[in-house]
């Protein structure tokens, strides 16, 4: 942990951050002043409509965009502020898994796990394969080890990269749209099994998913993006309650079935 750590439970916050692309003339603002704090060792979900700016949320936390304006804290220590060294230490605390997982094709399962500890960790190959089989076992992987990424389900490829991304022990894990791809049964599957992992080793989650009301179950915080503005819930049930037009509009669209009947409808019973 960093010296500049607070002792606060936030570990990530985003205060007053403007992200925008484009020249002068067809400028599009994608984050508009927003504010707020992601909860060390809990689950945050971010939803929102494609092209909101759910990923520039999560590049801008890894440093890998710049906001216009405003400030980006892991831990205390503002990111755009970092130089490039400071920057590669940071992002060292962080697991990552993105849409498709990024295995690599000509590696077996043993050896895309196996991947980040020999280039980033001076571990033996006896370590290494402790590990790597301890995390195997974790993600009901065992058995799997020799096969290559074609030979695998799309279940097991998010499962792989998973077990890839938690190789150093991060603080923070971000997943970015992690189930592309997978049926709605293997996707409830997958999430249960990413929150098992959350809460056994206790690292910040922050997950953004289309995968709604489903991923909700896992919040404890939910961030909705719309046309640049966040609003942030406890739980679902908040969102279902809201008055704001827009978020009852999201409401409908994407978790319908749960929602409550209209007053009038209830007033006639
Ligand atoms: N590197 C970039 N250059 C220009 N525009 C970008 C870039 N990254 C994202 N955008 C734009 O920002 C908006 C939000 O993108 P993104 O965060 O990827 O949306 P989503 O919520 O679907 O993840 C989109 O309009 C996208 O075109
Ligand atoms: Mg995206």
């Amino acid at each position: 942990m960093s010296d500049l750590s607070p002792a606060s439970e936030t570990a990530i916050e985003f205060d007053q951050v403007c992200k925008s692309f484009g020249l002068r003339s067809r400028k599009h603002m994608v984050l508009n002043h927003i504010s707020f704090s992601i909860p060390r060792g809990k689950t945050t979900v971010i939803a929102g409509g494609s092209g909101q700016g759910k990923s520039v949320i999560l590049k801008l936390i890894l440093g890998l965009l710049s906001p216009d304006s405003g400030r980006v804290l892991v831990e205390g220590v503002n990111v755009p502020s970092l130089g490039k060294r400071e920057l590669r230490r940071l992002r060292t605390r962080f697991g990552v898994l993105f849409q498709g997982s990024a295995l690599f094709d000509s590696l077996n399962v043993f050896e895309n796990i196996a991947l980040p500890l020999r280039e980033r960790t001076k571990m033996s190959e006896d370590e290494i394969r402790e590990k790597v089989l301890a995390t195997l076992d974790q993600l009901e992987l065992t058995g799997h080890d020799e096969k290559y990424p074609a030979q695998l389900s799309g279940g097991m490829k998010k499962r792989v990269g998973l077990a890839r991304a938690l190789q150093l022990e991060p603080e923070i894990v971000l997943f970015d749209e992690p189930t592309t791809g997978l049926d709605p049964v293997m996707t409830q599957e997958i999430y249960h099994l990413f929150d098992r992992m959350q809460k056994r080793l206790g690292y910040t989650a922050v997950i953004v998913s289309h995968d709604i009301p489903g991923v909700f179950d896992l919040a404890d915080q939910i961030i909705l993006l719309n046309k640049g503005e966040v609003d942030v819930f406890a739980d679902s049930s908040e969102i279902i309650h809201s008055k704001k037009p827009y978020i009852r509009e999201f409401a409908e669209m994407t978790m319908g079935e749960s929602l409550p009947r209209p007053e009038k409808e209830n007033c006639l019973t």
